[in-house]
């Protein structure tokens, strides 16, 4: 039995922190259906969960189509009875050069990371609204990062688009708060895995960890499950509207 036991939930972006989210959800006992536009990438984790004893589905997703966004849903639907969560966590992290401010960034990757990030997570949301309020109840969280809550020299479309989620969470919890629906985002900074540690350098780690309050190492993907977990479970009932930072203390918001 775990704190999930039961429970739909789609998790929409796999890769290193969407693994880990599907992981950690299906050993608390949902049943997950992890999709991704690399489908190759949600196979590989729903084939872990299910030698792991989990349940789980993989399918091709592109959050930021709405035709697939839907699609998405009526798979868990159809296939597990509805739809309790959604975590919606996948990006475009193509505004990554640390020396591009906005006078240098390309507009087509400003406009790309809009198309994705904040656009692809309004159409995983217009999907997921109508079943969880059949249902009555339902939880989304997003992931958004730590860019969206500091000052940053670089990453100015990718913070934008992540400032633009958290102000779309504060709608859905707001408006739907009295149909049962909680909203909630997470805030990671550095989260290592294999994918980023190949993006990253070595010295952007380092720097990472200096910058946060805890420094004997960096934030990985279970500490991003973890309160992915307590969001989409009934023990975190009465948590909506927020932006948890996990980040070991790298940003302290009041
Ligand atoms: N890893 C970090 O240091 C860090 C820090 C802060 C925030 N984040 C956020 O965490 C989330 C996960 O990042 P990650 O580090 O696991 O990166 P990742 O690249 O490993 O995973 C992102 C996944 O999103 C998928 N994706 C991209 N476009 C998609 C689309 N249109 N539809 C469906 N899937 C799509 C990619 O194929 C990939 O599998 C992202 O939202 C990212 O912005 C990550």
């Amino acid at each position: 039995m775990g704190i999930l036991d039961g429970k739909v939930i789609l998790v929409a972006g796999a890769g290193g922190i969407g693994t880990g989210l599907a992981t950690r959800y299906a050993a608390e006992g949902a049943r997950i259906v992890l999709g991704d536009i690399n489908t190759a990438s949600a196979e590989a984790a729903v084939a872990a969960i299910k030698d792991a004893g989990g349940e789980a589905l993989a399918i091709h997703l592109d959050g930021s189509d709405e035709a697939s966004a839907t699609a998405a849903v009526a798979t868990c639907v159809e296939t597990y009875g509805g739809l309790d969560g959604l975590h919606a966590n996948f990006a475009f992290l193509g505004d990554c050069d640390p020396g591009a401010g906005i006078l240098e960034l390309p507009l087509e990757i400003y406009d790309e990371t809009q198309r994705i990030n904040a656009r692809g997570y309004y159409l995983c949301t217009r999907a997921a609204l109508p079943a969880m309020i059949e249902r009555g109840a339902g939880s989304i969280v997003y992931t958004s990062s730590a860019a969206a809550n500091a000052s940053t020299p670089a990453q100015v479309a990718y913070a934008m688009s992540k400032a633009a989620g958290q102000a779309l969470m504060r709608h859905v919890a707001t408006r739907y708060g009295q149909s049962g629906i909680r909203a909630n985002t997470i805030a990671p900074a550095l989260t290592l895995h294999p994918g980023i540690a190949e993006l990253v350098p070595q010295e952007m780690i380092g720097w990472a960890q200096a910058a946060a309050a805890i420094k004997s190492r960096v934030g990985n993907p279970e500490d991003i499950a973890a309160m992915g977990a307590l969001l989409l479970s009934d023990q975190g009932s009465y948590i909506t509207g927020q932006v948890i930072s996990i980040d070991g203390g790298t940003t302290m918001r009041p």
